[in-house]
């Protein structure tokens, strides 16, 4: 009897050890389907993976495996994006439609394979071809490795929290007919906090509600899943803790209110420290331009265990223009830079690039007022080719696809944030080139050519360290000097400020084609977009594998 137990026990002790050991294969099903949804007090279909809006939260530890089979059953192409997910040499699962693949088609399948390599935290996927990211997304929850701690206090729990974007009217209607006359899309009608918006103005509608209780700490987990906004979320009464952003640790810090670009993610501990009560919880946009806004808050409710009143605390939403708590939430970002996460920033630059980006206006024949409102970088507005970029490249077929003559600066240097100037612009697939394991520093410079804005700018492949940003142009005489390399904040996403410039590094360490574009759905629409193309290295384990063979065909 004794040693039976005994040998149970060491079975048991040895699974577990095994089980410790080993990374997991994560396994999804990702059916793509209509369902219809109402919201405002009107219903509409809508695409979504599984019936749900937000999807499916993807749930995987460092380094994990993760497998998504994806079935495409309604009338749209389809991709899925895993944001902020590296994919190192797993280009082929990144997602964009027509840069690393062709779209899956009506009835189509295709399964997205890729490990979590040193990555944990949270991010989002989301559909990647046209303005289907609307109501296709979702959250990635990353745990830390078996028996590795968070590197703060461990909260008792955790939710997740996503913020989103809704139209009352079939959102790719929106954007196609905005493609057609040229004319700025419609803005949306509400945003949602996990799918619900709350109560708006001649609506009775549901609002998302988190239960706590006292004395206990939660571990937000909070994306910005919305097409176009730019968002700050409060939440009444309880300042929040900071703690990692876009899937990397930070230097923890307290603030009221978080500021979150479509894309972004931040992990944020909420202590309830008080005995009972409801709280509203607020996402408001922020738009510190004269561009039209969706200016509807969503809300939710914090309420604590054992609340008898039905009275609510609220506090004050932030302006719509309230640029300083978006500069100021910036400002408090810095990567953690402990032993344990150390912060690799490059010191030495091989490629110094210089992007100016905003929006502009092109001749139209047919378009309402003979001209479309476009948007570029370096003055290329981006072309979306009609085959994969990753696979013309892999294949040696850029020939008529892309070329690779992307300008690492703007051909005439003007006063960028001056006002009207260089309205017209050049069309094109360029890339630019990246040997394997360049460092790249790129100083983004938002344009006012026809209106200054904030651009949410994000790279796939690879995250890059923010080391400086400033407000108006960018001086390489002053601004080089304040440089921060030692804790700089690492993300996939910033916001490029207003009339103002980010500057950032990263190192090429990942061949593949890679996406760079303003996460504003509307500016990548209207071509504020380029690619990267990082080479092979020599190393066997630096170059890009041949593509899945269930890769679709355009
Ligand atoms: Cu989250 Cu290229 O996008």
């Amino acid at each position: 009897m004794a040693t039976s137990c005994a040998r149970i026990l060491l079975l048991l002790v040895f699974l577990s050890l095994q089980y410790l050991a080993e990374a997991n294969i994560r396994r999804y099903k990702f059916n793509v389907v209509m369902k219809n949804m109402t919201k405002l007090c009107s219903t509409k279909p809508i695409v979504t993976i599984n019936g749900k809006f937000p999807g499916p939260t993807l749930y995987a530890r460092e380094d994990d495996n993760v497998i998504v089979n994806l079935t495409n059953n309604v009338n749209y192409n389809v991709t899925i994006h895993w944001h902020g997910v590296k994919q190192l040499r797993t280009g082929w699962s990144d997602g964009p439609a027509y840069i690393t693949q062709c779209p899956v088609q009506p009835g189509g399948t295709f399964v997205y394979n890729f490990t979590l390599t040193g990555q944990r935290g949270t991010l989002l996927w989301h559909a990647h071809i046209s303005w289907l990211r609307a109501t296709v997304h979702g959250a990635i929850v990353i745990l830390p490795k078996r028996g590795v701690p968070y590197p703060f206090p461990r909260p008792h729990t955790e939710r997740i929290i996503v913020f989103g974007e809704w139209w009352n009217s079939d959102v790719e209607a929106v954007i196609s007919q905005s493609t057609q006359s040229g004319l700025p899309p419609n803005i949306s009608d509400a945003h949602t906090i996990n799918g619900l918006t709350g109560q708006v103005p001649g609506c009775k509608s549901r609002g998302y509600t988190l239960h706590v209780e006292t004395g206990k700490k939660y571990l937000l987990r909070i994306i910005n899943a919305a097409v176009n906004d730019e968002l700050f979320f409060k939440i009444a009464g309880h300042n929040l803790t900071v703690v990692e952003v876009d899937a990397t640790y930070i230097k923890p810090f307290d603030t009221e209110t978080l500021f979150l670009g479509p894309g972004q993610t931040t992990n944020a501990i909420l202590t309830a420290n008080h005995p009972q009560g409801n709280f509203l919880m607020t996402i408001s946009p922020f738009m510190d331009t004269v561009v039209p806004v969706n200016n509807v808050t969503a809300t939710a409710f914090l309420r604590y265990k054992d609340t008898r009143t039905q009275a609510l605390k609220s506090s004050k939403i932030p302006p719509v223009n309230a640029t300083s708590i978006a500069l100021g939430f910036s400002d408090s970002l810095r990567s953690l830079n402990s032993p344990d996460y150390p912060t690799n920033v490059p010191l030495k630059v091989d490629h110094s690039l210089f992007f100016a980006i905003g929006v502009g206006v092109n001749p139209c024949a047919t378009c309402i007022n003979g001209t479309k409102t476009i948007a570029d970088i370096n003055n290329v507005s981006f072309v979306m080719p009609t085959v994969a970029m990753l696979q013309a490249h892999y294949f040696n077929k850029s020939e008529g696809v892309f070329t690779d003559d992307f300008p690492g600066k703007p051909s005439t240097p003007f006063n960028y944030t001056g006002g009207l100037s260089n309205l017209r612009t050049e069309n094109g697939t360029k890339v630019y080139r990246l040997e394997f394991n360049a460092t790249v520093q790129v100083i983004i410079q938002g344009t006012s050519v026809i209106a200054p804005e904030s651009h949410p700018t994000h790279l796939h492949g690879s995250n890059f360290f923010v080391i400086g940003k400033g407000l108006g142009n960018f001086d390489p005489l002053k601004d080089t000097k304040k440089f921060n390399l030692v804790d700089p904040v690492e993300r996939n996403t910033v916001s490029v400020p207003t009339a103002g410039w980010t500057a950032i590094r990263f190192i090429a360490d990942n061949p593949g084609v890679w996406f760079f574009h303003c996460h504003l759905e509307v500016h990548t629409s209207w071509g504020l977009k380029m690619a990267f193309l990082v080479e092979d290295g020599n190393g066997s384990n630096e170059k890009l594998p041949p593509p899945p063979s269930d890769l679709p065909i355009c």
